[in-house]
């Protein structure tokens, strides 16, 4: 499990400079105080590197032990080819598979039950999964409803075959009624990027805040409920929530109607802002860091996002360094 960041930190602060807001508004209103920006070189697939590469690290293993590489991602390297075509390449694993994964926010949760699925099934024994963003590139910045909302960063972890199975049940979901409540117009064969879109700047996200607001809380509790029920488990037995960092008071709204003390849910949110398919892998890097997490805890995923979608993870946390002891 590895994390990384960009070095680029940009505080409420800077954005009293450039747009009408105020540190207290976006601190109020989202429990944002800081975000990393990537700089102008640096691409999605270079913070997934540098989150691959901890993770591997961490497991003791190089990237041609990995069968299968995976990256959660809406701000592709390119429309095309996969930016884990390009990961795995530059780890120097060329000839393995490797694909993105398009679904938002709940991209690292959609991610977990697909790694997984495939290594139960038998197909693959060790796949490494990324969540990276690089949100500051599709961000309008002169637009201060979504520009104080995103950051950059990566998350990466790596599934192994195992008798003591992680993936305990899931709950997911989507309604793509409506996508324009939140979405990057431009830029795929609806509507592709000419001259008049970009001065219409559809190449930036949009996004209906308070309709995604309402969803959000409905849906991470429904989706916890739902996937704990399978799991056979109650709340309380939920060592960890992991949450997607979208906003304070969405997780606060979640977190109080599904009756979790605050030290057991997962928030960084002030630090990174809304990393997307990222913030999820960040938090939980940062648990294992500082040892918070114990092999045989349960650990709940949950997200919501762009789709729009939704989705829940029970899983157990089981170590790899405790499993090869
Ligand atoms: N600074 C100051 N004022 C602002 C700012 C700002 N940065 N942004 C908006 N405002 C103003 C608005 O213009 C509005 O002013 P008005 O009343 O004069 O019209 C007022 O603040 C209230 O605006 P709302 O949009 O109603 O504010 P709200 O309390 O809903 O907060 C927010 C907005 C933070 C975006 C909230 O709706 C939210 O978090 N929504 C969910 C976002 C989310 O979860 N997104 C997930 C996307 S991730 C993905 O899938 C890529």
């Amino acid at each position: 499990m590895a994390r990384y960041a960009p070095a680029r930190v940009v505080t409420n602060e800077d954005f009293e400079k450039w747009l009408d807001t105020s540190d207290e508004w976006i601190t109020v209103r989202t429990g944002m105080k800081r975000r990393h920006w990537a700089a102008e070189d640096q691409a999605t697939s270079d913070l997934a590197i540098a989150a691959a590469k901890g993770a591997l690290t961490d497991a003791g293993l190089q990237a041609s032990d990995i069968d299968c590489f995976i990256i959660a991602t809406v701000t592709p390297d390119y429309l095309f080819p996969a930016t884990a075509c390009i990961l795995a390449a530059k780890l120097g694993a060329v000839g393995k598979a490797a694909f993105d994964l398009s679904i938002a926010c709940s991209g690292f949760i959609y991610g977990l039950t697909v790694a997984s699925g495939l290594i139960r099934s038998g197909v693959y024994k060790r796949i490494l999964l990324v969540g990276a963003e690089t949100l500051s590139k599709i961000v309008n910045k002169s637009d201060r409803s979504t520009a104080i909302l995103f950051g950059d960063g990566a998350g990466a972890v790596v599934l192994e075959a195992s008798e003591r199975d992680s993936y305990l049940a899931a709950e997911l979901g989507a309604d793509g009624s409506t996508p324009q409540t939140l979405f990057q117009q431009s830029g795929g064969s609806r509507c592709p990027v000419t001259h008049s879109a970009i001065d219409a700047g559809l190449q930036y996200i949009h996004m209906e805040g308070r309709e995604v607001f309402k969803f959000a809380v409905t849906s991470m509790i429904s989706a916890t409920d739902i996937a704990l029920a399978r799991a056979g488990l109650d709340r309380h037995e939920i060592k960890f929530l992991v949450p997607h960092q979208a906003n304070r008071r969405i997780i606060d709204a979640a977190v109080k109607y599904l009756e979790l003390p605050p030290e057991r849910v997962l928030v960084n949110i002030a630090e990174y802002g809304n990393t997307s398919a990222a913030s999820i892998p960040i938090a939980l890097a940062e648990a294992v860091e500082a040892h918070r997490i114990a092999d045989g805890d349960v650990v709940l995923f949950v997200g919501f996002g762009a789709g729009l979608s939704w989705g829940a993870v029970v899983w157990r946390w089981h170590d790899y360094h405790s499993e090869r002891e």
